[in-house]
């Protein structure tokens, strides 16, 4: 097995070749955080994957994030180092579930969170992503009935924040953070007293319940780096520690285990490795690959996201 400094010199000199972007999530491993051009939560990597002229685009995340990049470049080659890293938001809505929903409520409008298939995006309005939600919402008129989905956590704390109640919710969820149970964060509190709470919004109710602060991955990191405090209860996927300790290498910060996995990592997004993402460099496989209509398709509630401020 080659030594990790090899597989990095193929990648970097795989990635000058190709004329690539390396983008990554905050859920992904240090080492391929390491190495990326842009680090981000949804809707920053999408703002980057739209001014992007180059010529690949190598997303290290999950699937629905790579399409989403491919829908901004449709001329560009996009490619993911494991094509079965998904996501449980997305497998809770299947498309023909919402054309059937369409269907018997044609007068709704559809607000789809990113975390979705490029189909249901194409039968969407407008998309939305952690950190804009609300502000997605509220753009809409206030007596416009509303399906928003899927991750039913979500859309809860923004019917909450926007106390609007014409507003229908999708029953997803996301299997990493619905399942961080209260009482471990009780225990949490009360073993690191005085820590604060920052959580993200796919958290169970009760969980928000007891949040400091609650916010999209880059938005806790910021939070995090610019509170006064020094200690941190971090109600997301681990991943984030990594910009946490390059930033604020002074603050201490704790993870909560969830039940899925007794842990805080989402194993769609641990699929990628650095061996992974050299090969699909190499080979330019897995690619995302989609018909121009269905692209254009869901261009739209993309774009529509991508223009409010
Ligand atoms: P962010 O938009 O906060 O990056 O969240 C994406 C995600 O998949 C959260 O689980
Ligand atoms: Fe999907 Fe949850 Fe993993 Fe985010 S953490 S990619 S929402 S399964």
């Amino acid at each position: 097995m080659p030594a990790v400094s090899t597989i990095v010199e193929e990648i970097l000199d795989l990635k000058h070749q190709r004329n690539a972007i390396l983008l990554a999530h905050h859920y992904q491993e240090t080492e391929i955080q390491e190495l990326a051009d842009a680090i981000g939560d949804s809707l920053e990597l999408s703002r980057r994957a739209q001014k992007f002229d180059g010529d690949v685009i190598a997303f290290c995340g999950v699937w629905f994030m790579a399409e989403t990049a491919k829908v901004l470049n449709p001329s560009k080659i996009v490619i993911a180092p494991d094509r079965e890293a998904g996501c449980s938001l997305v497998d809770s809505c299947p498309v023909d579930q919402l054309r059937a929903w369409k269907r018997r409520h044609p007068d709704h409008v559809v607000v789809s969170y990113i975390n979705t298939s490029v189909e249901v995006k194409a039968e969407s309005d407008i998309l939305c992503t952690s950190r804009n939600a609300v502000d997605v919402v509220n753009s809409i008129p206030a007596d416009q009935p509303i399906l928003f989905l899927p991750d039913v956590n979500l859309g809860n704390y923004v019917k909450k924040l926007t106390g609007r109640a014409n507003m229908k919710i999708w029953q997803g969820a996301c299997f990493v953070h619905a399942t961080f149970p209260a009482r471990r964060l009780t225990s949490a509190k009360s073993e690191y007293p005085g820590a604060l709470v920052a959580a993200h919004p796919e958290c169970p109710e009760d969980v928000l319940r007891q949040a400091d602060y609650i916010g999209s991955t880059s938005a806790i990191i910021d939070w995090c780096v610019r509170h006064p405090g020094q200690e941190f209860i971090i109600m997301t996927e681990s991943g984030v520690n990594h910009s946490l300790s390059r930033l604020a290498p002074g603050k201490k910060f704790h993870f909560v285990a969830n039940e899925q996995c007794n842990c805080s990592e989402c194993p769609y997004m641990k699929r990628n490795t650095l061996e992974k993402l050299r090969d699909s460099l190499r080979d330019l496989t897995p690619r995302v690959e989609l018909s121009t209509e269905m692209m254009e398709r869901a261009r739209r509630p993309v774009e529509r996201m991508l223009a409010l401020r």
